[in-house]
């Protein structure tokens, strides 16, 4: 049975919390979670708790490593874990549901109490998480363009509604009142950072997840550690946490959380010990002093902790999302490292000895083997074989063709990721010199006449190339998506080009041709074609190498160095994207169950530069690049 439950509505107005009965019995309070506000603590099963959680998102991992990652966690001393759930993954076109292999959010939480780890459960519908459009589909801009995405808009409430009664029926036999690990649930995510500041929204889904979960778990919302934030933030009902990093004033910090949550535990929900890194700057790092001393400043205060990442692994495919706004746009790495304490492969850091250390000063150490850093293969160079153009009119990889007018969006062309490549013809007689213009997103390589004449880069704010007697010739602009925006007011993130002009006359007209790579085993059995060596003036290519395992396979780093910027496809997985001109990721992380033993396929996509080499290596160190130290740590 359930105990009286502790966490019920607790108005702004009202200054005096809620306060809990004590246990009368054990029995009564097996399986409960909950806040004691009298005495500013959680309850688990009755009795005084408080957490230390890491972040581990599940879909930053093949589902073989689950259990490694979370053992890990545990032995660093942690007794919870947190994990965002991706709705993008779960719910790739509407109505049809994917919880298998790599998608299998229930075995994952089953692990982790397995792993004698409690959860708390982040179901979104928005989680941000450095994931394309913040880990929301795509489809809702193609099905509903005008769509007023994390507010009450009835087009977002009815797909959002449908996605959560899945996740929350999914993983109802997991919340701590049933028996699970799970002891609270997240509603929407740092919703104060986002402008709508639409309160009947928050109050909409709280309600949605009171109404499947009732109070076998305690829900809470998190937003960045100020007023100003918390403001749309807070959802009555649901307990108010705030996130933070190091080198803050954690009384300051966590006195943002009393002004919503005057009473009970206090919460950092994020606390970060690394930081995210973007293409073309350098790899962020947080000094382990700065992470341990903070933390232990908190754990002195008596807080519950969430580090996150704790574990980031790894955008495979095309996964990653950007950051921007106001005309910035800066996409994130294909690794989510994070500078975490278990490195991209799952590694032990010095950071990971340290936390676990201090971690030990409040909290009992389970008795478990220390972990080491696992063995990585060296596999060596693989030479690569040119073998299909992508802009081949037999390419396998087409899924969208139109025309129209007008430039179609990714989305309303029903591609998601990958590339569309927008055709048309350019008027006989312009001005000279001929400026093409175009709103690009995010990258086009501009060709005419197939012939190369540079790029279009929404990261640099190019949108205009001059074009050398282009009269009358055909306009080729290959557009890559490179991850929606996942942050911010403007994640109403469409991809492709609009506004396409040449020397002020707008261009009509357009062929639109999409591509995608969900299966690519068509280039299997290709033979070698034969392009030159340097840039690639012609368009993109694929090139096919292989490579061979002798006994078990080990995890591994791809080393891109001196390629241009393309995808890398392990036979058949999706890595993801590499850009070493711009960096600061250099290698690619291959966990082990990607491989076999015996003969492996290596397939590139390269866009725009082929190393005079022709070879990639195989290595067994990471390059993240060079760091860049958070001085203010
Ligand atoms: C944090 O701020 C409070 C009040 O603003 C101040 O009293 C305290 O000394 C500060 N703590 C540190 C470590 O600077
Ligand atoms: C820790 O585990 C080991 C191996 O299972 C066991 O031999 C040892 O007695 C345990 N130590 C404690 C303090 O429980
Ligand atoms: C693009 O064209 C549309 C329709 O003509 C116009 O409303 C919009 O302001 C233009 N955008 C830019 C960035 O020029
Ligand atoms: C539009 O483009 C198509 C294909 O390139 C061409 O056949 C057609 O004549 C063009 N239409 C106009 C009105 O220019
Ligand atoms: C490739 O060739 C092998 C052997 O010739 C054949 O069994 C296989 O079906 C082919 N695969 C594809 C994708 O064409």
């Amino acid at each position: 049975m359930w105990p009286l439950m502790f966490v019920t509505t607790l108005a702004l107005s009202s200054a005096i919390a809620e306060t809990v009965n004590l246990p009368r019995n054990d029995s009564e309070w097996q399986y409960s979670f909950g806040v004691d506000y009298e005495n500013n603590q959680f309850l688990l099963d009755g009795k005084p708790f408080r957490y230390v959680s890491g972040s581990f998102h599940y879909f930053r991992a093949p589902r073989q490593y689950w259990r490694d990652r979370l053992r890990k966690m545990r032995a660093a001393g942690l007794n919870a874990i947190s994990t965002y759930v991706e709705w993008s993954l779960h719910e790739p076109e509407p109505g049809q549901f994917n919880w298998v292999g790599d998608a299998d959010l229930v075995e994952f939480l089953n692990i982790a109490q397995e792993e004698d780890l409690l959860v708390l459960l982040r179901p979104g519908p928005y989680i941000c998480a450095e994931r394309d459009l913040g880990g929301l589909p795509y489809w809702l801009l193609r099905d509903e363009p005008n769509i007023r995405l994390r507010t009450k808009d009835v087009a977002f409430m009815k797909h959002a509604t449908s996605y959560l009664n899945q996740v929350l029926e999914k993983i109802k036999p997991l919340l701590r009142g049933n028996g699970g690990p799970i002891i609270m649930v997240q509603v929407e995510n740092e919703y104060g950072s986002y402008k709508a500041c639409d309160t009947d929204y928050t109050d909409m889904l709280k309600d949605i997840i009171i109404e499947k979960i009732g109070n076998k778990a305690l829900l809470y919302t998190t937003d960045g550690a100020s007023a100003s934030l918390l403001r749309c933030g807070f959802v009555p009902g649901a307990y108010a946490t705030v996130d933070f990093g190091t080198s803050v004033n954690i009384t300051n910090s966590f006195q943002s959380m009393r002004l919503y949550q005057p009473r009970g535990p206090l919460v950092n929900s994020e606390f970060y010990p690394g930081w995210l890194t973007h293409w073309g700057e350098a790899f962020q790092r947080i000094k382990t002093e700065a992470v341990t001393r903070t933390l232990r400043e908190m754990l002195d205060v008596g807080a519950s902790v969430n580090i996150y990442m704790f574990y980031g692994g790894t955008n495979f495919g095309f996964t990653s999302g950007a950051n921007g706004g106001a005309g910035a746009y800066s996409p994130q790495l294909t690794s989510y490292d994070y500078d975490a304490p278990l490195t991209e492969a799952g590694d032990p850091t010095d950071k990971y000895y340290a936390i676990r250390d201090v971690i030990g000063q409040y909290l009992p150490l389970p008795n478990m083997t220390l972990p080491v850093a696992s063995p990585k293969g060296n596999y060596g160079p693989v030479l690569l074989e040119p073998i299909q153009k992508l802009l081949d009119s037999q390419s396998p990889f087409v899924v969208s063709l139109a025309t129209g007018e007008q430039p179609k969006t990714f989305e309303a062309l029903s591609v998601n990721q990958g590339f569309v490549l927008y055709e048309t013809d350019l008027p006989s007689s312009i001005s000279d010199p001929a400026i093409l213009r175009a709103k690009t997103s995010d990258r086009a390589l501009v060709y005419v006449d197939n012939r190369l004449c540079g790029t279009l880069s929404r990261i640099d704010k190019i949108f205009t190339i001059p074009l050398e007697s282009p009269y009358g010739r055909r306009l080729n602009l290959l557009v890559e998506n490179q991850g929606r925006l996942n942050f911010g007011n403007e994640i109403h993130d469409f991809k492709g080009i609009s506004n396409v002009t040449i020397s002020g006359i707008s261009l009509s007209n357009w062929t639109m041709t999409g591509y995608a790579f969900s299966d690519i085993s068509s280039l299997r059995n290709l033979t070698t074609v034969n392009i030159e060596s340097g840039t690639l003036n012609n368009g993109p290519v694929f090139l096919r190498g292989h490579f061979t395992i002798n006994g078990q396979p080990l995890d591994t780093y791809l080393d891109t160095t001196g390629w241009g910027k393309g995808v890398a496809f392990v036979n058949g997985y999706n890595l993801g994207r590499y850009w070493p001109l711009v960096g600061p990721q250099i290698t690619l992380y291959v966990p082990a169950p990607y491989l076999r033993t015996g003969e492996n396929e290596l397939i590139i996509l390269e866009l725009e530069y082929v190393s005079q080499t022709r070879k990639m290596k195989f290595q067994a160190v990471p390059n993240l690049g060079t760091a860049s130290l958070n001085l203010n740590s």
